[in-house]
């Protein structure tokens, strides 16, 4: 139930992501047209010749227009460069009235100025020149050896320049107000095509008015990686919000505006709490005064390996204590199908209030990328799912006021499953990439060649690069959410099954590495200084949740290895046995340590310095590149 195209080119672009592609493209043209339709600077010189000697006017025009004298000028070897004759330089002059003026000028055009002012004396010599050989009497007298070059403003480079910005921000704001219209005629179109029948009646469109007007109160529960984010979005988006957390620091971080999550900056945090549109806190019985709620707690492995729910269900506990009439409440977190309808309708509904008719409940899972810049939570086109028909349009209005796209579903268990088969794809495709790299080592072949070979077909390829193995809060334990699911009705999801098993055996395989590496050298691990870097799951974040480092940190340690790590953006690990402080000076570690192993490949690390410096270095991120190919003190994946 995608919304239709009301422009199938626009719509294409703008799903396919080429939105900013299509901006810079519209910019650089702005440039070009501005380029090619302002004219070359051009400079006039003048020369003026003071007398005529004995000539008449017709004669000079005769002299002029002789082909014999054009000829002779011509071949003067000053003139030859310009490929002009003198006859060019007389079109159109009105010879009898320069020469009653007691002058004859001529006048040069060129791009450049010293170029203009040459050429002006050059043809005014060879006047001079063609007359002479004439008649001997009849010189044109002398010509003003300084010709005048005035410049012409309006062609100034800067002025280019100028047209092409106003030009290349007037398109750009053109397409943004295209994107705007385009989405407003889709929603319309959608709304056509995909008619939702209201059966929430006047609470349902009471409410839709009220967030439509950004007139709503806006909850946020759980203020961690996802929640946060969402706040600032509404904010921005004209709403007053509440964040609701457990974690008292939090709360009193944001009192202060001050933002912990890096992709929301403190000036914004602080922006909002000094507008009054941000209200922190622990309690939560601020949802008596709410009319929206998002709902973005952990959803977590259990040590069995099964989904752990307990986050959404106090959660649901505590607002339904709160619950009223005329409220939406959408659940961000990624959980199995059906964990909306069979978890919290029935709790929802325990106090006598109906869903769908009283209040709103829905699923929208969040998309975020931490740390990524170009698609965020207000651009990420944005999948929701009501429980009934009008649960989805009232939570459409919520998140419509604030982001960019909807992409409404037609039941809550399907906007949960987009959201599984999303990071489930993910998950298998790098599960499969990490096996090609085992199979490439086995084959005597460099994976990340042959990687960088298959990315260059432009169609049916999609490029994904092995590493330790999988890390964060939702690639390693989502896709378990759904094969937990399945179970349930009979079904052994064996693609997820044999990817996680490919992943998570990855930090082993890295281990066999080390030790093969160290081997080489006569070392064993036991006993070995072993530098890990990079510790967070990804590079330049600080998140540390399911990283592959402490895996492999573990299982070093656990073979006997001493082991220290460095990581610019987590300055210290506690996690079960492992209570580390990152190393203070880097250079004096890596020289310290018989293996460094690259586990994450952070922007800010001098690779080169990091290669000179190290005795041996295992990189799981191939983050040394082509040095690391070449260097006989690199073991890659
Ligand atoms: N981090 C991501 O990149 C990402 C991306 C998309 C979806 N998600 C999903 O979003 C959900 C949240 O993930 P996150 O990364 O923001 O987690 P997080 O750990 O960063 O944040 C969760 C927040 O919820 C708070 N919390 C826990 N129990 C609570 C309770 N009972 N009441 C109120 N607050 C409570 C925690 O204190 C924490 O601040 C998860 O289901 C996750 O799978 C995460």
């Amino acid at each position: 139930m995608r919304m239709k195209d009301t422009n199938p080119i626009l719509g294409w672009a703008y799903r396919n992501g080429i939105r900013p592609a299509l901006t810079a493209g519209l910019i650089v043209a702005g440039i070009v047209a501005a380029v090619v339709l302002s004219q070359p600077a051009e400079y006039r010189a003048e020369i003026r010749i003071l007398s005529a000697g004995n000539l008449s006017a017709d004669e000079v025009q005769a002299l002029a227009t002789t082909p014999g004298v054009a000829a002779r000028a011509v071949t003067l070897p000053a003139l030859s460069g310009y490929n002009l004759s003198a006859a060019d330089f007389f079109r159109g002059a009105n010879v009898e009235q320069l020469l009653e003026a007691g002058l004859l000028r001529l006048s040069v055009r060129d791009t450049d100025p010293g170029r203009a002012a040459g050429r002006a004396l050059t043809w005014a010599q060879a006047l001079c020149a063609a007359a002479t050989a004439r008649s001997a009497t009849a010189g044109l007298g002398c010509y003003d050896p300084n010709p005048v070059v005035p410049g012409k403003l309006d062609n100034f480079l800067g002025w280019k320049l100028l047209t092409a910005f106003l030009l290349g921000a007037v398109l750009g704001y053109g397409g943004a107000w295209r994107k705007a219209r385009w989405n407003k005629k889709e929603n319309a179109s959608m709304a056509k095509r995909n008619p939702v029948k209201s059966k929430g009646g006047e609470t349902a469109q009471a409410l839709i008015r009220k967030l439509k007007d950004g007139k709503a109160r806006i909850g946020v529960v759980g203020l961690g990686y996802v929640g946060l984010p969402l706040v600032d979005v509404f904010g921005r988006a004209g709403f007053s919000v509440v964040g609701i957390d457990v974690d008292a620091n939090k709360i009193e971080a944001l009192r202060k505006g001050k933002s912990y999550i890096e992709d929301v900056p403190s000036a914004r945090i602080a922006a909002l709490v000094r507008k009054g549109a941000l209200h922190a806190t622990t309690d939560f019985s601020i949802v008596e005064t709410l009319d929206a709620l998002s709902i973005c707690v952990p959803t977590p492995l259990r040590k069995t390996g099964d989904p752990d729910l307990s986050f959404i269900v106090n959660v649901t506990e505590e607002i339904t204590k709160y619950l009223h009439p005329g409220m939406v409440i959408v659940l961000e977190s990624t959980s199995y199908p059906g964990t909306t309808r069979e978890i919290m309708l029935p709790k929802c509904e325990a106090h006598g209030l109906k869903v769908g008719r009283d209040l709103f409940l829905a699923f929208s899972p969040e998309r975020v990328d931490p740390g990524r810049k170009d698609w965020t939570t207000v651009n990420t086109p944005k999948v929701i799912g009501g429980i009934t028909p009008a649960c989805l349009e009232v939570a459409l209005a919520y998140y419509g006021r604030a982001i960019d796209e909807m992409v409404p579903v037609s039941s809550a268990e399907a906007a949960e499953m987009t959201k599984l088969l999303e990071n489930t794809f993910r998950a298998v495709n790098i599960g499969l990439v990490n096996e090609i790299a085992i199979i490439c080592d086995r084959l005597g072949l460099d994976v990340w060649e042959v990687i960088e070979a298959a990315a260059t077909k432009p169609f049916g390829y999609m490029k994904f690069t092995p590493g330790p193995g999988l890390g964060g809060h939702c690639i390693p334990i989502d896709p378990l959410y759904l094969s937990w699911k399945l179970k349930a009705v009979n079904y052994n999801a064996r693609f997820i099954e044999l990817a996680s098993e490919i992943n998570t055996n990855m930090p082993r395989y890295v281990v066999g590495k080390v030790q093969d590496a160290l081997n080489k050298q006569r070392k064993s691990i036991n006993g070995s200084r072993i530098l890990v870097l990079g510790v967070a799951y990804k590079p330049n974040v600080s998140d540390l949740r399911e990283s592959p480092a402490l895996d492999v940190i573990g299982l070093l340690r656990q073979k006997g290895a001493v082991v220290e790590y460095h990581d610019p953006y987590v300055p210290e690990i506690r996690h079960e046995s492992i209570q580390l402080k990152s190393v203070p000076d880097l250079e004096s570690a890596i020289g310290k340590a018989d293996c460094v192993v690259i586990t994450t490949n952070h922007d800010s690390y001098s690779w080169k310095k990091i290669l000179a410096l190290s005795r041996l270095i295992v990189d799981t991120r191939n983050a040394l590149g082509d040095d690391g190919r070449d260097s006989e003190k690199v073991v890659r994946l």
